[in-house]
């Protein structure tokens, strides 16, 4: 299995990223807490929301790398379909990456603007730079709403890759899938 894709398969890079990224998404936001500040960042709440930012801090990570690594790599070209299908499909995958950067971007200037520290990886607390804005609770509350939304756009999107396997019966899901043969 090679790092970069084929013209049927995604690369074991694009995989990895692929699935570690659905993994950590799925966990940082079953850990996700709501509520006032003073719930948020009270004390006893201080690993949990450790673990929730360091989470989503690495989602970040991963998605410059895999971004920068899709520029150089090879994406299969999409099995035959209606051509509605592939745009939506497009437009689905574009969306995704685009609140793969939105969710995280927000929290962390909502968390800096709000005049409260990042914490991630237990390096201690990063800032806050500048002190408290009004600007720091719309966003905050603003990256819950997207945190919702990237769940329901990535299980839609789910659903779609189950649909294509069981019902199309295309290699959809079988190109995103690792241990199967590159051509
Ligand atoms: C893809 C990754 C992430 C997802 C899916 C996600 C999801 C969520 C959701 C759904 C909530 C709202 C919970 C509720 O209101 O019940 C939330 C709250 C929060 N998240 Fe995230 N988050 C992610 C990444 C991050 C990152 C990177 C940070 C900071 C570095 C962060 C910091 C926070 C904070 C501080 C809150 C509480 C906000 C408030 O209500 O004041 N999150 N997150
Ligand atoms: C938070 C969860 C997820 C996120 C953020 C996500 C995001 C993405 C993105 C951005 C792509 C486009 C890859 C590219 O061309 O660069 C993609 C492709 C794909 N994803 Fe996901 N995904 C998630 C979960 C899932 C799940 C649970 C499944 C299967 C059950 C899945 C199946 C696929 C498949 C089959 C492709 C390839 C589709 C194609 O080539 O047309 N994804 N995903």
């Amino acid at each position: 299995m090679s790092l970069s894709g084929t013209r049927i398969r995604y690369g074991s890079l694009a995989q990895a990223s692929h699935w570690l990224t659905a993994l950590l998404v799925l966990v940082a936001f079953l850990v996700s807490q709501g509520g006032p500040p003073t719930r948020v960042y009270a004390p006893s709440n201080a690993a949990t929301l450790q673990l929730h930012e360091s989470l989503g801090f690495t989602v970040l990570v991963l998605l410059v790398i895999r971004l920068a690594w899709r520029f150089f790599d090879r994406i299969p070209e999409s099995p035959p379909m209606p051509l509605w299908m592939d745009v939506a499909a497009k437009i689905t995958h574009w969306a995704l990456y685009a609140l793969l950067f939105a969710v995280p971007a927000t929290a962390i200037l909502g968390a800096w603007f709000g005049g409260h520290p990042v914490t991630v990886y237990g390096l201690g607390a990063l800032g806050p730079f500048f002190g408290a804005w009004r600007l720091g609770a719309s966003l905050a509350e603003i990256h819950g709403t997207l945190g919702d939304v990237l769940m329901w756009l990535a299980g839609l999107h789910a659903a779609a890759a189950i649909f294509h396997h069981v019902f199309l019966h295309d290699r959809v899901l079988k190109q995103m899938l690792p241990g199967l043969p590159n051509s």
